[in-house]
């Protein structure tokens, strides 16, 4: 009968000695000496490596030469109890098969290179101990979202990536086009004929799923929608990709505080998620990168978020007397070293931020009885600022409306949405959690270029 494979993950829970295993995997590193060789090989399944002992007699030397670092090889073998430090058991190997070798160009030769560098290398980064944990991390999380939402109910609502609306109206779309662009049609008022273009009309990548997440819940109820979604704002920091994923719930019948429950009772229920199930690539990271990362990750699960209004965090921060390199006054668009203020000097907790000026969020937002601010609420996360912007909507469709006409967004190109608010409306709100932000938290990881397998940013779409 053929062996089957085992993965280093079920060998190192569950196996038992003196059996005989099959694992494949990518040779790591190989040392030795002219009796015997030990290679760590790891296949993904786990941050740890199993040893593979390597009787130097019983092979050829052909094969023995292309196990290399990076190589990638089958060992079927008797597992046995290790004499040797760092591991409990080990494999030795019976029969090796060379599936593909390395050469000494393998970029992963020895340990420890630079973050920079291996985003250069993004398409062998995943084979490094810290990319497998942050990307075994990541499945765990999108995972675990599912099953959050899936137990409460909530429907998950595919929304489309072409779009020919503006959810968020920054003006910072990446245009969808099958125009020959060296050849562009032309109307007789000079302007581009779009009547040509695919869709016969302008489209773009969306930004947001929310418009018709709010389809969505006005029907079902509770939906949520996990996708990419796109902006091409020029923002070159280490919290900003042009392309990221978001997920976005969208509740009937919530207000602003049933909004902010869900988002906090959301949150950590995914912290404690990742330390329940992430708990050996947790402890990497934590030990390669940021030593007060399980901490901060108890911390937040053990501790209410303060919640207070905009203006209220706005009176803190002119009370602070700190230099802040954008100076701070009401109706300001909050910068990261607000927020971070706020949250790690001030509150010392994680911060949700309510009822924002209206000029400075966008146009579905609930109006408040005071005419100037909105129903907003932004989280705000140690070492991240905003994880999470949301709202409660607004449902009166000539309130809606005088917010369109006010920001000068195209009437026509809303009728849809509107209808919502003719139809039928309710209150409802909901809210976007960026998924790598919260990776940026949950693994510790400075830049968010490190969170994502293809990181893209302005000027870098490779691989
Ligand atoms: O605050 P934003 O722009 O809100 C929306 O898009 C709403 N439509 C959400 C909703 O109410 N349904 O974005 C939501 C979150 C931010 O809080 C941030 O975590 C993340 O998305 N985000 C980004 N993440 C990475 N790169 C970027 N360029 C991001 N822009 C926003
Ligand atoms: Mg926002």
């Amino acid at each position: 009968m053929k062996q089957k494979r085992t993965t280093i993950k079920d060998i190192l829970q569950t196996a038992v000695v003196g059996q005989t295993y099959l694992v494949k995997g990518w040779v790591r590193t190989k040392r030795g000496n002219k009796n015997i060789a030990f290679a760590a090989l790891n296949d993904g399944s786990t941050i740890f490596n199993l040893q593979v002992v390597i009787d130097i007699a019983k092979f050829e030397e052909d094969t023995l030469k292309q196990i290399t670092t990076g190589a990638c090889i089958a060992v079927t073998g008797v597992l046995a109890a290790s004499q040797g430090q760092g591991q409990a058991v080990e494999l030795q190997a019976g029969s090796i098969e060379i599936y593909g070798t390395a050469d000494q160009t393998y970029p992963l030769q020895k340990k420890g290179h630079s973050l920079e560098f291996l985003r250069e290398i993004a398409h062998l980064r995943p084979r490094t101990n810290t990319f497998g944990a942050v990307l075994r991390i990541r499945h765990a999380m999108a995972f675990a979202i599912h099953n959050y939402f899936n137990d409460k109910g909530f429907y998950y609502l595919h929304t489309p990536l072409i779009t020919a609306s503006d959810c968020e109206g920054a003006g910072a779309m990446f245009q969808v086009t099958t125009l020959d662009l060296q050849q562009v049609p032309m109307t007789a008022d000079g302007k581009v004929d779009y009547s040509r273009d695919f869709f016969g009309q302008p489209t773009a990548l969306t930004v947001s799923g929310q418009l018709e997440g709010e389809l969505g819940a006005m029907a079902l109820g509770n939906i949520y929608t996990f996708g990419p979604t796109f902006r091409a704002e020029n923002s070159n920091t280490p919290r900003h990709l042009s392309e990221f994923w978001m997920i976005e719930p969208e509740m009937a019948f919530y207000d602003i505080d049933d909004n902010m429950d869900l988002a906090e009772d959301f949150l950590k229920y995914l912290i404690r998620y990742a330390l329940d199930h992430c708990h050996d690539d947790l402890e990497f990271l934590c030990r390669m990168f940021d030593n007060e990362l399980m901490e901060r990750l108890e911390f937040v699960l053990h501790n209410d978020f303060v919640r207070l209004t905009y203006t209220e965090g706005i009176e803190i921060l002119l009370a602070s007397g700190q230099k802040f390199e954008y100076p701070v006054s009401w109706g300001i668009d909050l910068q990261s070293e607000h927020e971070r203020y706020l949250v790690e000097q001030h509150f010392k907790k994680p911060v949700i931020l309510t009822d924002y000026p209206k000029d400075i969020k966008a146009f579905y937002m609930k109006l408040n009885d005071d005419g100037k601010t909105v129903r907003a609420m932004d989280v705000l996360f140690p070492k991240i600022g905003e994880i999470i912007g949301g709202s409660q909507r607004e449902e009166d469709y000539d309130k809606l409306r005088t917010r369109i006409d006010e920001m000068h967004i195209p009437m026509k190109d809303m009728w849809w949405y509107l209808d919502t608010r003719r139809f039928g409306s309710a209150p409802h709100s909901g809210f976007g959690l960026g998924f790598e932000r919260l990776l940026l938290f949950v693994t510790g990881m400075a830049n968010i270029r490190d969170v994502i397998p293809f990181p893209r940013t302005p000027n870098n779409a490779s691989f």
